[in-house]
């Protein structure tokens, strides 16, 4: 498949779906503009090459079926121009109204436009053919730069690379999360460990499942570590557990040991007799927990024994935090662990880290650029460890 690299887009109106689905405040301020950094080489070439861009993308999940002065990408439009140090094209009107298809027409090369949410229009997201017919029309080529959506099967994702059979590329952006995904699933030097956490196990048995036949040794933390502490008989006092998976905990440590892949999970916990960084601790064996405490966090034996497991592996994949990491007092195992994985990396190690919180933490402390990819995407990375095949690659790929 041809790279953008390789094109020169120069005298083309390229269609460009990005995803700046961004944080923002109460003041419409964009709190962490990671992805939108992340296509800046994408945008940058196009303007380099004198393309004019008109951008599709999304924000929030608007469910009322036309403009929602809350949800309009205005604010992201303004955060832009101070990017790319020039005007960013914007209107809130909708396409119908004639004013975005007219902007587009007078779009010159060099030249940047941006369309309002593309999910006020209700047929986006049902993957309507009509609404990726009269996206297409507004330009000649198709350029999909938005991994974190590439798991919606919608108009603007997938199905608009239709009307460009022989025109439609992956953004730098999707090439790299493409090129560093394969790598991670298909033939990784070895030992491969998955780390893996979050609260439920129910939100990772796809992962969980997948991973079996691919990883050397599999580290289970975070708050679904406690039903598979509970199946093994231990006591878990007030810690999250979901009853309705302890079977399903069994039969996957079964099968665990079945095709040889190492399991852990933490020998030691930090317990809190509340929720809140305000809370009594202590630290106590994990199958141990008094009833009225709550495991919040893993020990310093469980990050001494990751630490090992981390150095020893030449490749590494972590999605999801150790602990409740958004409470200082519960995050020292997250922290460790994003230690514990730049160190590996600074010894040749490939690690991978994608999931909401586990992201934040490797951000939070700096670490972000010592790791050997971050994932722009949280469903859609998940769905791709899943062993799912993405609409947004595929469309493309096709
Ligand atoms: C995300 O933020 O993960 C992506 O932008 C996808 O958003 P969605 O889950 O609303 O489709």
């Amino acid at each position: 498949m041809k790279s953008i690299k390789d094109i020169n887009f120069a005298g083309r109106k390229v269609l460009l779906r990005v995803d700046f689905n961004v944080p923002m405040n109460d003041q419409k301020q964009i709190t962490d503009d990671t992805r939108m950094r992340e296509s800046m080489p994408t945008i940058e070439k196009l303007l380099r090459d004198g393309a004019a861009i008109i951008i599709m993308a999304h924000f929030g999940r608007p469910k009322k079926g036309g403009f929602e002065p809350e949800l309009t990408l205005e604010p992201v439009a303004k955060h832009l121009e101070t990017m790319i140090d020039r005007p960013v094209r914007f209107t809130q009107e909708l396409l119908g109204s004639g004013k975005p298809e007219q902007m587009a027409k007078e779009l010159k090369g060099g030249e940047v436009m941006l369309l309002e949410n593309i999910r006020f229009y209700p047929e986006e997201t049902k993957g309507g053919e009509n609404l990726a017919r009269q996206l297409a029309a507004l330009g000649d080529c198709y350029i999909n730069d938005a991994f974190g959506a590439a798991h919606r099967e919608h108009s603007s994702t997938a199905v608009i690379a239709k009307f460009f059979p022989n025109d439609k590329y992956f953004g730098f952006l999707m090439e790299n999360e493409v090129r560093n995904l394969e790598k991670l699933m298909q033939n990784p030097p070895r030992p491969f460990t998955a780390i893996i956490g979050g609260s439920k196990v129910s939100s990772k048995i796809g992962i969980l499942e997948n991973l079996l036949d691919k990883v050397d040794n599999m580290i289970i933390i975070g708050g679904m570590r406690y039903t598979f502490t509970k199946a093994l008989g231990g006591r878990i006092g007030n810690s999250i557990c979901e009853d309705d998976k302890l079977d399903l905990a069994k039969e996957l440590m079964r099968r665990m040991d079945e095709k040889g892949v190492k399991y852990y999970l933490p020998v030691d916990s930090v317990i809190g007799d509340k929720f809140g960084n305000d809370a009594n601790t202590q630290i106590v064996p994990s199958g141990e927990v008094p009833d009225g405490w709550e495991s919040m966090d893993c020990g310093p034996e469980s990050c001494k024994a990751i630490h090992d497991i981390v150095m020893n592996s030449k490749t590494i994949l972590w999605n999801g935090p150790a602990g409740v990491f958004e409470l200082e007092t519960f995050a020292k195992g997250t922290k460790a662990i994003a230690q514990s994985v730049a160190e590996s990396c600074k010894k040749g190690c490939f690690a991978a880290v994608g999931g909401g919180d586990s992201v934040a933490a490797v951000k939070q402390m700096h670490l972000a650029d010592q790791m050997s990819y971050v994932s722009t995407g949280g469903g859609a990375m998940l769905e791709y460890l899943e062993g799912k095949v993405l609409p947004g690659i595929k469309a493309i790929q096709d």
